[in-house]
């Protein structure tokens, strides 16, 4: 199993690019099989989470071609509506498949997910969306099992903020008899990217990212184009890359405004922020001081960048309070940063980060999921000595060549095969 080894200490700068963002890619190529024909994606990411799509869509029929960041997808009718266990493992959003598969063929059976070890994850607003659409759904042998002749619009009211939930009621919706109205529907950028694909299949969707979204549903969908939205997630693990070194990092083809949350604090730790239409940057400082972070969902500060900024409040002057308002279960890393001499006590769902310059030095740590990944390489560019992050297949999930992006800054960083 490949590593990562990071020999802290170096400052980093210079400009790097963000890939296209792989959370709205997912959805986006599950919701190509809402139409027949052949749909040209652009600015998709390369990831292990987009091969195991790949891998899905190809078990359901699809013929996909990919040449660098260009891709298409084939659409035709699958023999079965199905998405097995073995593929679906590997990978907890391919629930999205279930609305595409149900809106279209009146029928799915959808393995019951794995993915990211955080907290329990259910998916239970995913079923009971479909239900509210008129779904019969049991559970058999470990699958969801949904049936419907043709979904009826309706009113789904989210009695949690789902960002997944939101994306498969509206590929479920698009092809639904009649008008649905989401409320409480998630407002992330990827759910907006979602709607401009759909629309552009020609879906009748208006009041993406605000609360409401409304569809009106059509009888018929077709391929269309579109170019992914940038990676925020990506851009902002980037940004506190360069800032956790003290360098002058710029991070450009990205959406500034969808990283209001995170420039807003590390403005607040006393970092200079500076944004463009496409960019962002941070640039040299010597000593921050520690700000609390309560994650929630978007335009809130986001719970992807809630281990990558904690690795950043190790290096702070004062005490940081990082509460996870998302996920339970997702302090993972913590024992991690602990091993490299972090001082941090994690209570439940908050975690009290006591910063201070040079406290951490180098070992060997596991990664836990995909974005602990990222806080552990982030932890490794100031420890001192070497660091070596094990279990890196979760940065390969969602990722692109992050490893190449820091040594292009400046980093000490190297893959090792194993
Ligand atoms: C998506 C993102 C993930 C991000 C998360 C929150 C993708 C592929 N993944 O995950 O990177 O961390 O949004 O921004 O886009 N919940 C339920 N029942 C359900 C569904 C969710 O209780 O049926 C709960 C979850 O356990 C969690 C909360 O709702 O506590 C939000 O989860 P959700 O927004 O659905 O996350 P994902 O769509 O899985």
């Amino acid at each position: 199993m490949d590593s990562i080894v990071v020999k802290g200490g170096r400052r980093l700068s210079g400009t790097v690019a963000t890939s296209g963002a792989k959370n709205a890619a997912l959805p986006i190529l599950f919701a190509t099989l809402l139409a027949d024909g052949e749909h040209r994606l652009d600015n998709v990411p390369e990831l292990r989470d987009i091969d195991s799509t790949e891998q899905l869509l190809n078990a359901l029929g699809c013929t996909t071609h990919r040449s660098g960041k260009q891709m298409t997808v084939n659409v035709s009718r699958p023999d079965e509506a199905l998405a097995p266990y073995d593929l679906v493992r590997k990978m907890r959003a391919s629930i999205l498949c279930l609305g595409p598969l149900l809106s279209r063929y009146g029928e799915a059976r959808v393995s019951l997910p794995g993915g990211c070890a955080i907290g329990s994850r259910p998916i239970d607003l995913h079923v009971d969306t479909m239900q509210r659409l008129g779904a019969d759904i049991s559970i058999e042998e470990g699958y969801v099992v949904a049936r419907a002749e043709r979904l009826q619009g309706t009113r789904i009211l989210f009695e949690k903020l789902t960002v997944g939930g939101t994306e498969n009621a509206l590929m479920a919706a698009v092809l639904a008899r009649g008008a649905t109205q989401i409320e409480n529907a998630a407002k992330e950028p990827e759910v907006v990217d979602l709607v401009h694909y759909l629309r552009a299949m020609g879906a009748r969707i208006e009041g993406e990212g605000s609360s409401v979204i409304t569809v009106e549903g059509v009888d018929r969908l077709e391929p269309a184009r579109h170019s992914i939205v940038a990676d925020r997630i990506e851009a902002g693990t980037l940004l506190l890359a360069g800032a956790i070194t003290g360098g002058a990092v710029r991070v450009e083809r990205c959406e500034p405004q969808h990283l209001v949350a995170l420039s807003d604090k590390l403005r607040e730790c006393g970092f200079p922020v500076e944004s463009g239409e496409d960019w962002i940057a941070v640039a040299e400082v010597d000593a921050w001081s520690s700000t609390d972070v309560t994650t929630a969902p978007h335009p809130g500060f986001p719970t992807d960048l809630q281990a990558q900024f904690m690795a950043l409040m190790t290096q702070a002057e004062g005490t940081s309070v990082i509460t996870e308002g998302i996920f339970e279960n997702r302090f993972m890393h913590v024992q991690e940063l602990v091993r490299l001499g972090a001082d941090i006590s994690p209570m439940a769902l908050v975690a009290v980060v006591r910063g201070g310059k040079g406290c951490l030095s180098g070992a060997e740590v596991m990664a836990t999921d995909l974005r602990a990944s990222a806080c552990l390489i982030l932890a490794g560019l100031v420890a001192k000595g070497t660091t070596k992050v094990n279990r890196i297949y979760h940065l390969d999930r969602g990722y692109e060549q992050l490893e190449k992006k820091l040594a292009a800054l400046g980093a000490d960083i190297e893959r090792v095969r194993g």
